[in-house]
C-alpha cells in the first residue's frame, strides 16, 4: 500500500487539488490520485514498530488490514458498516480490556478531536498504559484551519447534496468532540499521559498540512 516515488511526486504536485478533492470512505484514489485519508495512514505506519493497538480505526480496520499486514489490532466506538468485530467495539474508550504492555505502538489517526474533550486524558493515559516501555504513541491532525475548512466543506456535501466524505456524521457525535485540536494542546496532553521526545512531522506531499505527532513510552 505504499507509494512509490513517482505516485508521491505526482500527490504532491496536486496537493491543492487533492485538498479540496471529496474522496469517499475508504476510498483509495481517484483519478490517480491519493486521497489525504489513505495518506495519512501510510504516514501514521511507517512510524509503528510493532504491534500496533490503532484507536478508533474506522471502517475496515484499513491502518491494519492495509497498512500493517494484519499486525494489530483496531478498535472504535463506532461500526460504521458492519466491517468490525463485536470485540473492536467500546462505547467508551477510556478504560481498554487489554493487559499493561501489551501493544508496541498505539496510533490515533484523525481521532484525538473525536474523543470527548473531558474523556481525552483518560483515553491518553489508557494508551500509555497498554504499550510497552519503549513503544510509541502516533498520532496524525492537520492544522486547525484545514480542519475546520474539510469540516465545513463535507457538511455542506452531506446537508445540501445528501453525500457522506465525513464518516463521523453517520453516528451521533458527542457534544465535546471538536473540528480540531490546537498542536500546545495535543503536545500537552501527550505529556501529561507521560510520552516524552515528542516530534511533531509534516507530510511532505500534503505541503505540511497534515502532521505526525510521535511519542515514546520510556
Ligand atoms: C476521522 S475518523 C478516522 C478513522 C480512521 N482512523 C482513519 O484515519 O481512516 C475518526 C474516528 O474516530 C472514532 N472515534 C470517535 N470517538 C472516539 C473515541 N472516543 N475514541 C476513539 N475513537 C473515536 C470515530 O468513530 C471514527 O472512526
Amino acid at each position: 500500500m505504499r507509494r512509490g516515488f513517482p505516485q508521491k511526486a505526482i500527490d504532491f504536485a496536486t496537493f491543492p487539488v487533492r485538498a479540496v478533492m471529496p474522496f469517499r470512505a475508504g476510498e483509495r484514489e481517484r483519478w490517480g490520485l491519493t486521497s489525504r485519508a489513505s495518506e495519512r495512514l501510510e504516514y501514521a505506519a511507517r512510524e509503528t514498530v510493532g504491534y500496533t493497538l490503532d484507536v478508533g480505526c474506522g471502517p475496515k480496520n484499513r491502518l491494519v488490514a492495509e497498512y500493517l499486514g494484519g499486525n494489530g489490532f483496531g478498535v472504535d466506538v463506532f461500526d460504521y458498516d458492519g466491517s468490525l468485530g463485536e470485540e473492536q467495539v467500546f462505547e467508551d474508550l477510556t478504560t481498554f480490556p487489554f493487559e499493561d504492555g501489551s501493544f508496541d505502538s498505539a496510533t490515533l489517526v484523525a481521532v484525538i478531536h473525536h474523543i470527548p474533550r473531558s474523556q481525552r486524558d483518560a483515553e491518553m493515559a489508557e494508551v500509555h498504559r497498554v504499550l510497552r516501555p519503549g513503544g510509541n504513541i502516533i498520532l496524525t491532525q492537520a492544522l486547525p484551519l484545514a480542519e475546520i475548512l474539510i469540516h465545513k466543506i463535507t457538511r455542506v456535501h452531506a446537508r445540501f447534496l445528501g453525500k457522506h466524505y465525513d464518516i463521523d456524521l453517520l453516528r451521533e457525535m458527542h457534544e465535546e468532540e471538536e473540528d480540531h485540536v490546537t498542536d500546545e494542546e495535543i503536545v500537552e496532553r501527550m505529556a501529561r499521559a507521560g510520552f516524552r521526545d515528542i516530534k511533531k512531522k509534516p507530510f511532505p506531499t500534503q505541503w505540511g498540512v497534515n502532521r505526525v505527532f510521535v511519542g515514546w513510552k520510556k
